[in-house]
């Protein structure tokens, strides 16, 4: 601790010292003779000037000083960073893809395309490292926030000693906004109680208007307006990613409008393309047919279109799909038929996207802003996602309790496929597809198809060599460096008082008037759940330790397998050289032990699924060993990890509450929603219990008669068969002490309930858990009194 000031005081009069004009340097200036401070902007944030002492009694002899505030350097343009996510690089027609994204396109036709800019292969870790401009295990991200574990580098809590980018421009002048998903909160800091400095507001955004986790249902989304949860708007055919827009576009607008001099900073990351592919019907039916030719012969058209466009060189390879997947000739009809479907909805739903992101460029446009701002339109964090599976899945969240759903099952669902009542995802083999030219998919940072995303940086006033194709190397990491370079921006050494790990990307204003200048960011290590490489000059050394669709029975890391890439002639790293250069490929691998040891990439962490329980994983829990939780009225927005764990185990829920007269009814507690959950809620009167199985099983445990007015307690008591997880178990409802029914739930979630639907009390937001007791706030809100509700697990 002690160590640490000292540091940082170190720091900060080294930098007095240097610069003489610096306010502090200055003892008591007389009035009217400070002259004008000269910014040290590495010291964030700017110390006001010293204040001049005046000796004149009366205002009127003297002359009224300059009002003092920090301005962006004058020449500095707007900034808007926009991500899509789970897109990869062969799905939109900017990078040769089949789907049309003609905003993009706009984009890279007056601006640039990069061709050879990474990503770390999942979204939390490649949202901090844009962000911030360093390495996602140095951030403390080496994973998804919800896998965080007790280790550096893993731990989910970014630490001050890396100031994100948005808070380096505010302290610069600027105004600065994220709107949409943000995923860089660890899960045990996400409740009431904060902390709430790794919110979006305490990481440098004076306006947040989106989700906090990692996806959302965009049709009834968990929104938060700051650190406020907020109902959407509700109105026929609301979409998240059109709500978004508009706050992005009514925020960017006022904000020229008060402010025309202040330059801004938009972050603008979609929930889509990630699951749940929820899209309009009219944009599906757009999209009828456009797959019918099915995941090899639209991977193979795109690769052709790829060459044909140039983003890919004419000597490119296109690698075998992986084994595990299916050839789509050997698919049955059936198969065939729910596998174009998915497709439609899922190409219809990054069009959709690309269709919102250009009603904001044009917002920018409107107000007399694109030449002067600097946009980066990043496609895809991290490769399209193979999460889906072999056959795609009606609810996301069966991927994540280890269910797997049938093509039979899925059938009957092609006419809802994309709409409220599914919660969908694709196939694993059209991830491939969409990943084209590469094998792999997201969550493989040892594969392009995992990493290399389709990249446009359009800024006029600053690139006059535009509508070509950048090659050098790039990764997240050089975008925040590039962000500061542009504004004329020094980086800061000091921010809030604590000295700044350095930043670790390159600036990529190298590469705006000259295409082939030589490369600059020439070494870049990857790693995810095990998988990892290393990129040194034109080279890339891998190991492929695990397929995203495999959780269990990993080979050892010391088996796995390195191969070798001339990544320069070898676009989608298709030949493996390992046994012709064994001495390079043993180079390598010494060149990623240096860059995994400094960045705090050891000890390498493969385990997903019991990364995901915090006692397992070994990083802080909310609830921590506690066995009974007392909830109270008001109390909402709990998210699976900020609320007592009722899987695996026997529990009690005991609400004391008081009917009025007339009877009544509504949620008393729920978690979850209509894609898993429970709720224990009165449904005309009738206290009842309803586990909801992943949507695909409902098990209804309710008591014959409507509770009377006045006081009463009404208990459900879950006893768990044990034996593992999923299990079920026998349920009995009582009221005042006596049984009133008792039914069998035949299996539970082992693993999660949702993502984004939450634990209620009184009420049950976003989508019901329970069948007949209403949609959503308004007609799920409990009519009585709830005194308290008290949950209790068996030890
Ligand atoms: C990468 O994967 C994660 C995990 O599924 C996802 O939430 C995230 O949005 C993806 N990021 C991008 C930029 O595609
Ligand atoms: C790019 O940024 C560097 C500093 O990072 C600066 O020295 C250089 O002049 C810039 N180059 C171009 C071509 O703008
Ligand atoms: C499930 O419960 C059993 C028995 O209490 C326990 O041994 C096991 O660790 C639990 N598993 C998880 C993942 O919580």
């Amino acid at each position: 601790m002690h160590r640490a000031v000292f540091a940082a005081s170190t720091v900060l009069s080294a930098v007095i010292a240097l610069t003489p004009s610096n306010a502090f340097a200055q003892s008591d200036a007389p009035a009217d003779a400070a002259p004008a401070p000269v910014l040290d902007r590495t010291v964030l944030p700017i110390a006001d000037p010293v204040r001049p002492s005046y000796t004149e009694l009366d205002v009127r002899d003297t002359t009224p000083p300059k009002h003092f505030e920090v301005t962006a350097p004058k020449d500095a343009p707007n900034v808007v960073i926009i991500l899509i996510d789970d897109l990869g690089f062969g799905a939109t027609s900017t990078f040769g893809g089949p789907i049309p994204t003609p905003n993009f396109d706009r984009m890279a036709n007056n601006g640039l395309r990069y061709n050879n800019f990474h990503t770390t292969s999942l979204c939390s870790p490649s949202r901090v490292a844009i962000k911030c401009g360093r390495n996602h295990h140095m951030a403390n991200t080496g994973s998804i926030m919800e896998t965080a574990t007790a280790y550096p580098g893993n731990t989910g809590a970014i630490p001050n000693r890396i100031a994100p980018l948005a808070e380096m421009l505010r302290l610069n002048g600027f105004s600065t906004a994220a709107f949409g998903k943000w995923h860089e909160t660890a899960p045990w800091e996400t409740s009431v109680s904060g902390p709430f400095d790794r919110w979006p507001t305490r990481q440098g955004f004076d306006k947040f208007y989106g989700f906090i986790g990692g996806e959302t249902d965009q049709w009834a989304p968990l929104i938060y307006d700051g650190v406020r949860k907020v109902n959407p708007p509700q109105r026929d055919g609301y979409h998240f990613t059109e709500d978004m827009t508009d706050q992005a576009v009514n925020w960017v607008k006022a904000q020229q409008s008060m402010t025309p001099d202040k330059p801004f900073f938009v972050y603008f990351a979609t929930g889509a393309t990630h699951a749940p592919h929820h899209v309009p019907k009219d944009w599906i039916e757009k999209f009828h047919g456009q797959f019918d030719a099915g995941w090899d012969a639209i991977r193979e058209q795109t690769y052709e279109r790829q060459k044909k466009l140039g983003v890919i060189p004419a000597n490119t390879q296109l690698p075998p799909r992986p084994e595990d997947l299916a050839g789509w000739d050997a698919l049955d009809e059936n198969s065939k038929k729910l596998f174009r479907r998915q497709a439609e909805v899922f190409g219809a739903f990054v069009a959709h996207t690309d269709h919102h992101i250009g009603r904001l460029i044009d917002a920018v446009d409107e107000i007399g802003e694109l030449d002067n701002t600097l946009i980066f339109y990043i496609a895809g964090d991290n490769g399209t996602s193979a999460e889906g599976g072999m056959v795609g899945m009606y609810n996301e969240m069966t991927y994540f309790n280890g269910v797997q759903e049938t093509v039979e099952e899925l059938l009957p669902l092609i006419d809802s496929w994309g709409s409220k009542s599914t919660f969908p995802h694709m196939a694993a083999a059209w991830a491939v597809a969409f990943d084209s030219p590469f094998k792999w998919t997201k969550q493989v940072a040892s594969d392009f198809g995992g990493t290399r995303n389709g990249m446009v940086i359009h800024w006029p006033d600053g690139i006059k060599n535009t509508g070509g194709m950048r090659t050098q190397f790039s990764h997240v990491i050089d975008i925040a460096p590039t962000i500061l370079e542009a504004c004329g921006l020094p980086e800061p050494v000091m921010v809030n008082g604590v000295q700044q790990i350095p930043i670790q990307g390159t600036a990529l204003n190298y590469t705006f008037e000259h295409p082939d200048a030589s490369e600059r960011h020439t070494t870049q290590y990857f790693e995810m759940f095990g998988n990892r490489a290393i990129y040194q000059d034109g080279w890339f050394a891998r190991t492929i330790h695990r397929a995203p669709w495999k959780v269990d029975n990993l080979p050892p890391l010391e088996d796995d397998v390195w191969e070798l890439y001339n990544a320069k002639e070898d676009f989608s790293l298709a030949n493996d050289l390992a046994k012709q250069h064994p001495e390079k490929l043993a180079a390598l691998k010494e060149v990623f032990m240096e860059e995994a040891t400094k960045n705090h990439v050891f000890p390498i962490d493969d385990r997903t699924i019991d990364r995901a329980n915090p006692a397992l994983a070994g990083r802080p829990d909310l609830m921590g060993g506690r066995t009974s939780l007392t909830l109270y009225p008001g109390m909402q927005g709990m998210l699976e990890n900020t609320f007592i764990n009722i899987k695996n185990t026997s529990f009690t829920v005991k609400a004391e509450i008081e009917v009025p007269e007339g009877g009544a009814a509504g949620a008393l507690l729920v978690q979850g929603g209509r894609f898993g959950g429970w709720s224990l809620h009165l449904r005309e009167g009738k206290p009842a219990f309803e586990y909801n199985w992943l949507g695909l099983d409902r098990y209804v445990i309710e008591a014959p008669d409507a509770l009377k007015p006045g006081k009463h307690t009404v208990t459900f008591e879950f006893d768990y068969d044990g034996g593992g997880l999923g299990k079920g178990g026998d349920g009995e409802l009582s009221v005042n002490g006596k049984t009133a029914a008792k039914g069998r739930i035949d299996k539970t979630q082992p693993n999660i309930f949702s993502a984004d639907e939450t634990a209620d009390v009184g009420l049950d937001n976003q989508t019901p858990v329970a069948k007949g007791i209403g949609y959503g706030p308004h007609e799920t809100t409990f009519t009585g009194k709830i005194h308290r509700i008290t949950v209790s697990v068996k030890e």
